[in-house]
């Protein structure tokens, strides 16, 4: 990790790079201004229509970039992220664009950041019976092991980093006992479900698809 006075990074030897998160500038930034607001593929497989607008705990946050195009949409967000060093990436990006003010509009209406692992965070909050999320959100790592152009630099180093999230079958058996409405897991257009329980219904983008596990209509 690098730590600059207004700025974190993380180096990555192999890449001779380092990568960090902005919501102010660059990929994210162009995204929520260019990605195809509530009709992308990502807002309707959360089930964004007209007159609803979905709380949603993200289980994998990783560079916080679905959460904060969610965010930006007007969802209320819990990020869950079970690294404390993509932790920290994200903690530093919350705080600087909290000086922002329509970061700090979304910090309003709600993006709570926890460094936690989401399948002991879930037991505990139905331990506790807190108010279930209308959607839980999982972006496992892709299951890439080689380098490739597919795959984006950052995701390559967080590859590296913890490897692939063989225990993303499990996650999705917890979720599906919390959340209220759905869970959505991300996947790569070709790859196989992450469980053997086949989703309701899916919804496709060129390279992604967003397989839909359905508990109660929204
Ligand atoms: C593919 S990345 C997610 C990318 C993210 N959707 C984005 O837009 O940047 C997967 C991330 O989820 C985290 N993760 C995987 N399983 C987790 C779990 N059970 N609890 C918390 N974090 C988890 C990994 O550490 C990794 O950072």
């Amino acid at each position: 990790m690098i730590f600059h006075d207004d700025l974190v990074e993380l180096y990555d030897l192999q890449l001779n790079t380092t990568i960090s998160i902005d919501f102010l500038k660059g990929a994210l930034a162009h995204r929520q201004q260019f990605g195809g607001g509530r009709g992308q593929a990502i807002a309707k497989a959360i089930g964004m229509k007209s007159g609803v607008t979905p709380s949603v705990l993200d289980t994998t946050g990783g560079m916080a970039g679905d959460a904060f195009v969610l965010a930006s949409l007007g969802c209320n967000i819990t990020l869950l992220e079970r690294s404390p060093i993509i932790f920290a990436l994200i903690e530093d990006a919350v705080q600087r664009a909290s000086l922002n003010e329509s970061f700090a509009r979304i910090l309003e209406q709600g993006f709570v950041i926890v460094n936690r692992d989401a399948r002991e965070y879930i037991r505990e909050q139905i331990a506790a019976g807190t108010r279930q999320p209308d959607v839980i959100y999982i972006d496992p790592m892709y299951p890439h092991k080689k380098k490739s152009a597919l795959v984006k630099k950052d995701m390559q180093i967080l590859q590296r980093l913890h490897g692939g999230d063989d225990d993303a079958g499990e996650l999705l058996n917890i979720a599906l006992s919390y959340a209220r409405k759905r869970v959505v897991v991300k996947r790569p257009i070709q790859a196989k479900t992450i469980s053997e329980k086949q989703p309701n219904t899916c919804i496709k983008s060129k390279k992604t698809r967003f397989d839909i596990y359905t508990i109660e209509k929204m």
